[in-house]
């Protein structure tokens, strides 16, 4: 609707150029937004006080042209001035239950598919491997899956990116380790993490093993088959465990989207060639660097981008440029999002910028880092465990789980073993997930067990159950709400109210893939439940005499659960037909 009433604009505008109106050459950003208060209309345009300055006009009367030559169209009942200088539109009447009978027959709910579609690179999990997920990986897991699932709803091309750490010093450790222990080691290596404790002790207390180990990784990074078979196991235990929590998740990365720094290897010494050529290297301390005016460091000296260490090892920042040149030119990106801490913002500024002055990608290419807040206990300090340690990732879960679990089977004493884990499960995961989701991602956020596994307010429980209770009402009626078509007539309040979110969804949904933001999907979808739950309680659906209002009640209840159940799946989360 919104669209609409932008195109209508934008064909007003030009009548009104046409006609010498307003001034041929003036750049018009045509803003819609939609009305608080439903009385003085749908819909509300600043654009006529946005241009009267510019085009030497009074706002109400360049309001009352812009009326006048706005051309007619069904949707829109009626156009008026209001305060200042503001366009307000009311839709049609019909226009509301056409739209949900639309809805109601078309998979996309109305969602328009993107046209042109758009390759989106989105980069996200990351881990550092050797050592496994700890919950500093949750955010940038989850938050990222959630936005590539809406991208791809829209319609667009995703290319998912894990960028592991697979190539760090952190390897030369274990290969120094490796070569201290007898024959079967092998079996050490099934819990890596204690491995990679043990390789740390030793880094740290003894000069000898130290040395070793940053000799090993030059010996690695320079192809050596030994070192590198070792190293391939390593990464392959590693990745293991990332791959049990994806799963434990259910979050959509595979193994083949995983591209560490490791794949950029062979790139890194053109990088650097292509930006000594440019003209663009200088060294510091025989150091390469770029050096970059608009980066200064307090004192007001311009800070490097070193992308080559005097002894000749490359970067986290040259594996990027690398990865930034490949995704351009390689997977044809027309975006490419980053979702990493944003303790890394001065970082993706200069990898962008000195990517965009080197010709790495185009300049219509959007690069944007999304960054996220940090997750922190009760205290407000960084998330840890009792003794101080970093919390693995999969003891969250488990702990997720069980806490889920007694809660379950509190509420249904009734049900089986295995249905109350099944159960609990979802809830569990889905709970922390959505307490993740629902924050902006730009804030830190306390995570608390309590408040995420809540039935009331905005949680998973609170949704996943809200969508169960409407499956129930066609359970009951023995309807199946994917096969229900007819007519939607909205009349009472609470209908009509219901009714308008629901035509909102792609409104939400582009947003949230433009700014890489899936709370806002959250707030809508716990609005959404609110709003049926005034609407379930006004409305009786299944005791009301009269069948056309019946059907109509059914048939929006229908909608609700479709959009619900939907809107879930592209956070992340599962419905239950029980719980
Ligand atoms: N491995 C990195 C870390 O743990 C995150 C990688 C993010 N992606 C990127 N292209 N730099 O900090």
């Amino acid at each position: 609707m919104k669209d609409r009433i932008i195109q209508l604009l934008e064909q007003a505008t030009a009548t009104l150029k046409a006609d010498g109106t307003l001034p041929a050459d003036l750049s018009v950003n045509i803003q819609v937004d939609r009305t608080k208060d439903r009385s003085h209309g749908d819909y509300a345009t600043n654009l006529a006080m946005m241009l009267a300055k510019p085009a030497q006009k009074k706002p109400r009367e360049l309001a009352e042209q812009l009326i006048a030559a706005l051309p007619a169209d069904d949707s829109i009942s009626k156009a008026e001035i209001a305060g200042p200088g503001f366009i307000n539109f009311f839709q049609a009447d019909d226009l509301l239950g056409k739209q949900l009978a639309a809805a109601l027959t078309d998979p996309r709910l109305g969602v328009a598919a993107a046209s042109p579609a758009q390759t989106v690179v989105i980069d996200y999990s990351g881990p550092n491997l050797a050592k496994e997920m700890h919950v500093g990986h949750l955010r940038s897991t989850i938050i990222g899956d959630a936005v590539a699932r809406t991208v791809e709803f829209l319609g667009h091309k995703v290319v998912r990116q894990n960028h592991v750490g697979d190539w760090g010093t952190q390897f030369g450790m274990l290969l120094a380790l490796f070569e201290e222990l007898p024959g079967d080691a092998g079996q050490q290596l099934s819990d890596l993490e204690a491995f990679y404790r043990d390789a740390k002790k030793r880094f740290d207390a003894s000069e000898e093993f130290a040395q070793r180990a940053r000799a090993l990784v030059v010996k690695l990074q320079s192809g050596d088959p030994d070192c590198l078979a070792l190293w391939k196991r390593f990464n392959d235990i590693s990745l293991s465990h990332c791959f049990e929590v994806y799963e434990r998740l259910g979050v959509n990365l595979s193994r083949a989207d995983v591209r560490g720094e490791s794949a950029y290897n062979n790139m890194l010494a053109d990088v650097v060639a292509e930006l000594e050529k440019q003209g663009l290297l200088s060294e510091s301390e025989g150091a390469r660097c770029v050096f970059l005016e608009q980066f200064r460091n307090k004192d007001g000296d311009p800070l490097p981008v070193i992308v080559q260490k005097n002894d000749g090892g490359f970067l986290y920042a040259t594996s990027d440029l690398a990865a930034l040149r490949y995704r351009q030119h390689q997977l044809g990106a027309n975006r490419m999002l980053y979702f990493v801490d944003q303790r890394q913002a001065l970082h993706f500024q200069q990898v962008f910028e000195v990517a965009r002055r080197a010709g790495f990608v185009h300049a219509d290419t959007d690069l944007v880092h999304m960054g996220f807040g940090t997750m922190n206990g009760p205290d407000g300090k960084p998330f840890k465990t009792r003794d101080g340690g970093t919390v693995k990732l999969i003891d969250l879960l488990n702990e997720a789980e069980q806490r889920a679990l007694a809660l379950v089977k509190e509420k249904n004493p009734e049900l089986d073993p295995a249905t109350l884990e099944h159960i609990a499960r979802h809830v569990g995961i889905g709970a922390v997930k959505y307490a993740d989701l629902s924050k902006s991602r730009q804030s830190d956020y306390i995570f608390n067990f309590d408040q995420m596994l809540s039935f009331d307010g905005n949680t998973a429980p609170y949704l996943m159950y809200a969508w169960t209770r409407i499956a129930s009402i066609f359970r009951k009626a023995e309807l199946n709400p994917l096969e229900l078509r007819g007519d939607i007539n909205p009349q009472a309040d609470q209908e009509i109210e219901l009714g308008n979110h629901l035509v909102q969804f792609a409104d939400v949904l582009q947003q949230v893939a433009d700014k890489g933001m899936p709370h806002l999907l959250c707030s809508y979808l716990y609005e959404l439940a609110g709003l049926f739950s005034a609407f379930y309680e006004h409305c009786p659906v299944l005791s009301v005499s009269d069948e056309a209002i019946r059907h109509s009640r059914l048939c929006l209840a229908a909608v609700t659960a479709r959009t619900l159940k939907q809107g879930l799946t592209l956070l992340g989360i599962d419905t239950l037909e029980r719980m």
